[in-house]
């Protein structure tokens, strides 16, 4: 396995793998790689020739007070678990390299990013567009993959590239959680053992949720108000948003009908912890 720091060594890597007329997958990552990250990458190396994956904890993309700086880093041991799922190349560019003095162009996807996570941390996804469009363009993959995890950014990379004529294909890979159902994320590391005990309150009230719509439940309020009832039943648990909207869109919605995105933001402790549910009526 590769693993390449500047942007003209991984364009010369590219150049060959498509000149040997091999397809290529990226996998874009902020690293400290988790099974999450590498169902990803398998699924990358299952459909495609090459597999690349970037680590890169992007800047452009916290918000001030946010966790860039603390944000877990770990390469050597990135580099094993990315190699032992089959990763060909591992894209790890310093900030300078991605983001040289005067750097100046940004790409923002308007309205899906208003609300959800785009209210929440204002800048976020103009952050994340603007690196994974960059990362398009140093890599060229015939197929990207994205987590249903971060499922407005999986809306939100799909209406960029339909926007823009992007020539690659987008696929989401379903959410990858721990067998208590918590779901895998890199910022779990920052969890104490009773946040950790807590923060199984998200998936719990996802399942709630789901239970309720299951059972013929179709107000939106109705489902919200026992989903919040729950989140503040935890005591170490701290409400950013719950929120059922349109899976497609991100609309607004007051009934329940066809796809939902059930999706919560919720700081147990100081740590803020993303999780979702699509539901089908
Ligand atoms: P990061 O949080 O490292 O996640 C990288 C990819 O892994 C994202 O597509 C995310 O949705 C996916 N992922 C994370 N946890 C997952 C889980 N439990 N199950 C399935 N997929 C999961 O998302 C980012 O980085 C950044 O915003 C990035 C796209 C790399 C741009 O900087």
């Amino acid at each position: 396995m590769r693993i390449i720091h500047t942007v003209r060594e991984m364009r010369d890597y590219v150049r060959g793998v498509k000149l040997a007329g091999h397809t290529v997958a990226l996998v874009p990552t902020m690293g400290y790689l988790h099974e999450g990250h590498l169902a990803l990458m398998r699924r990358a190396k299952e459909r495609c020739d090459v597999v690349v994956a970037s680590i890169f904890v992007n800047p452009k993309q916290f918000g001030v007070g946010e966790d860039f700086e603390r944000y877990p880093r770990d390469m050597a041991r990135d580099a094993r678990l990315a190699e032992e799922v089959g990763v060909d190349a591992i894209f790890n560019p310093p900030v300078e390299e991605m983001y040289p003095a005067g750097y100046n162009t940004y790409v923002e996807v308007e309205k899906l990013t208003e609300g959800l996570c785009g209210a929440a941390r204002p800048g976020h996804f103009r952050g994340v567009t603007t690196v994974v469009n960059k990362l398009f363009n140093i890599v060229q993959p015939d197929v990207a993959f994205f987590g249903q995890k971060d499922a407005q950014q999986a809306i939100v990379i799909r209406q960029m590239v339909a926007d823009l004529n992007m020539p690659l294909e987008i696929v989401i890979v379903p959410i990858v959680r721990e067998p208590d159902g918590l779901a895998m994320s890199s910022r779990n590391v920052y969890l104490t053992p009773a946040e950790r005990e807590a923060a199984l309150v998200l998936y719990r009230t996802l399942q709630r949720a789901n239970g309720l719509i299951m059972a013929g439940e179709r107000s939106v309020p109705a489902v919200l108000t026992e989903m919040r009832r729950m989140l503040e039943a935890e005591p170490l648990a701290t409400v950013d948003y719950v929120e059922i909207r349109d899976a497609g869109d991100l609309s607004v919605i007051d009934t329940i009908q066809g796809r939902v995105l059930v999706a919560l933001a919720v700081f147990i402790g100081r740590t803020r912890l993303i999780d979702n549910l699509l539901v089908e009526v």
